[in-house]
């Protein structure tokens, strides 16, 4: 948008996302699941006349005058702007980001941050991006928050559809046939993705049998759980859930407090449950009869999740 001043401004909407079926082994090639939550995060790009980067961060309640960031934002900001040959020493760049809902970590906030500041800076510039090209561009922004990323949380963010996702093929948007309900429990507990996907490489490379038995068992898992959304039998996706989540804490990325967060779930009747994202920590998710769902996010509440919300896979 050209505005009286001469500058252009641009907006882009990002959301969360889910991983329904095999976070970290998707990085190994085996297929993952996973599906948009609606909780958005905004940014509005200008592009003028000048020099510079300022990158604000607007705070959720918009009371305070919001922060400049630093670090990890910039980062991104600058790897998203190269790639769109965008240079910020001929450009006055400003970045306004607003995130509504801060915490959730291990949602893809930041898969949510870099698709919407790139459709912002597509919007500025005027450069239309197809979908392929947001997705390719926030992927790289992705690389600074980890160090080699699968690139499924770019692309649920950017397509805003359930994906089922293979590194480097072609990728399958699944239509849901019935809607299905998922509780998510925050533990509180941010662990860096970085931190988890560098534990399981270690291990993976010290026992690569054990962990080819992993990526077979998890790769039928996610075929199965395809079929599952696919065909509305969705009472057999939860024990895929389940079986799921026993491989990633043998794997050693879940907790003591994702794990009593997903015995909390099942106990109060979901038909299966998982931590979800980067684990050793951020959230799990569980899947639930819609009359069900209050009375699991209460077991939730009380077994320890500082945050928790019921959202339908539509
Ligand atoms: C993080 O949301 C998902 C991981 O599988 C990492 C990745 O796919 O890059 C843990």
């Amino acid at each position: 948008m050209n505005r009286p001043d001469g500058s252009n401004e641009g907006k882009g909407q990002g959301a969360r996302k889910a991983i329904l079926i095999n976070e970290h082994l998707v990085v190994y090639g085996v297929p993952a699941i996973a599906v948009p939550i609606p909780l958005p995060v905004q940014v509005t790009a200008t592009v003028s006349r000048g020099a510079g980067l300022r990158v604000l961060i607007l705070p959720a309640t918009g009371e305070n005058p919001g922060k400049d960031t630093d670090s990890d934002r910039y980062d991104a900001v600058r790897r998203v702007l190269k790639s769109m040959g965008l240079s910020e020493t001929e450009n006055m760049i400003q970045i306004q980001c607003r995130d509504d809902l801060p915490g959730w970590s291990g949602l893809g906030s930041s898969a949510g941050f870099c698709v919407a500041l790139t459709q912002a800076l597509s919007g500025a510039l005027p450069r239309p991006c197809s979908k392929e090209e947001i997705n390719r561009i926030a992927y790289e922004g992705e690389k600074v928050f980890a160090a080699n990323p699968s690139g499924i949380d770019n692309t649920v963010v950017t397509y805003a559809k359930p994906v089922f996702f293979i590194k480097g093929q072609a990728l399958t948007l699944i239509e849901i046939s019935t809607p299905f309900t998922l509780v998510i429990g925050d533990t509180g507990i941010a662990t860096p993705t970085s931190e988890t996907v560098g534990d399981v490489r270690r291990s993976h490379e010290a026992e690569p049998a054990l962990y080819q038995h992993y990526f077979e068992t998890c790769g039928r898992i996610a075929n199965l759980a395809v079929l599952s959304i696919q065909h509305a039998r969705i009472a057999s996706l939860g024990p895929l859930m389940n079986d799921n989540h026993e491989v990633l804490v043998n794997m050693g990325v879940s907790c003591p407090e994702l794990d009593r967060l997903v015995e909390a779930a099942r106990n109060a009747g979901a038909m299966g449950a998982k931590l979800s994202g980067g684990g050793r920590g951020g959230n799990m998710i569980a899947l639930a009869e819609p009359n069900q769902a209050s009375e699991i996010e209460a077991a939730l509440q009380q077994a320890g999740a500082v945050r928790t919300m019921i959202t339908t896979v539509a």
